[in-house]
């Protein structure tokens, strides 16, 4: 036997990895949250596999599934919504089975937040602006370290992005209100990915409103920060002026020292000899 514990993305089966959607179609048993997984990614599983919705299960009977088949030669994908690393709650899963001698691998999957980014076409760190992101929550039945308290990590100004938290939007607005001030802008996004996904922008001072006008209270996410004012420096990156390993830097005329092209066949890349790759 063998678990995968596969991220399932935020909820769009196409943004799911090559790699997930492999084993899930090979998987004998699927252990799923119903609560956050989208029904068309487990219909990817095999017609005979053994479903389970692990929203109504606790961890004994989840490790009890996996203690089952410990002596089988049975795939069990065990998915958790966006990437596994962040609020999945796979350590004490994945120690369960070091313990247990059983084999495992984690596959990673897009978070919520990239998803998020990607939906709002806002780039998370920009020049000049932040070069920070702090994925956080407010505490709630799981307790934050003092030490990461909301109130603390706002002081940075870095752009913030608070899962698990909306339903209490007011608490997150109070902690956050003094270092950002009242005119720095708010996103909130709900079900990113899926056909119900619903945005809304505003700023500290009136995204409460906003989000209670909506009803958004569950699976949504709240990105704050000065990033979303568009008032940043080019990146250094590609700028002319600006040469690294792969790229010359332009003369004080404004030409390359010799003809580059960033482009080449397929074929080039696939038939150069190893190690010689133009890219
Ligand atoms: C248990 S955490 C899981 C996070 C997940 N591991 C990830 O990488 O996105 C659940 C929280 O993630 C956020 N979330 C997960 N899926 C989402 C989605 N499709 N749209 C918006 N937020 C989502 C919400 O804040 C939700 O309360």
């Amino acid at each position: 036997m063998k678990v995968y514990f596969i991220g399932a993305g935020p909820g769009d089966p196409e943004l799911l990895t090559i790699k997930a959607k492999k084993i899930i179609e090979k998987a004998d048993i699927v252990i799923y949250a119903g609560s956050l997984i989208n029904k068309d990614i487990i219909k990817l599983a095999k017609k005979d596999a053994r479903l389970y919705d692990s929203s109504s299960m606790n961890l004994d009977e989840v490790l009890g599934v996996f203690k089952e088949h410990k002596h089988s030669d049975k795939i069990i994908a065990r998915m958790h919504s966006g990437d596994p690393s962040i609020y999945g709650a796979i350590q004490e899963q994945m120690d369960w089975c070091e313990k247990e001698r059983i084999a495992y691998e984690v596959i990673p999957g897009v978070s919520s937040f990239q998803a998020a980014s990607a939906s709002l076409r806002q780039e998370l760190v920009l020049p000049g602006v932040s070069q920070t992101v702090i994925l956080t929550r407010i505490s709630g039945r799981t307790k934050v370290p003092v030490k990461e308290d909301l109130a603390r990590l706002a002081r940075i100004r870095a752009t913030l992005v608070i899962f698990l938290s909306i339903d209490r939007i007011e608490d997150v607005v109070k902690k956050i209100k003094k270092s950002y001030g009242l005119n720095t802008p708010v996103a909130v996004i709900e079900k990113v990915s899926l056909p119900q996904e619903r945005k809304i922008t505003g700023t500290v001072r009136d995204i409460v409103k906003k989000v209670k006008m909506a009803g958004i209270n569950r699976q949504a996410l709240i990105i704050i920060g000065d990033v979303f004012k568009k008032n940043y420096q080019k990146s250094k990156l590609y700028a002319k002026d600006f040469g690294h390993m792969f790229r010359k830097r332009a003369n004080s005329r404004g030409h390359f020292p010799s003809a580059q092209k960033g482009t080449f066949s397929v074929r080039a890349i696939r038939e150069h000899p190893k190690g010689k790759c133009p890219l």
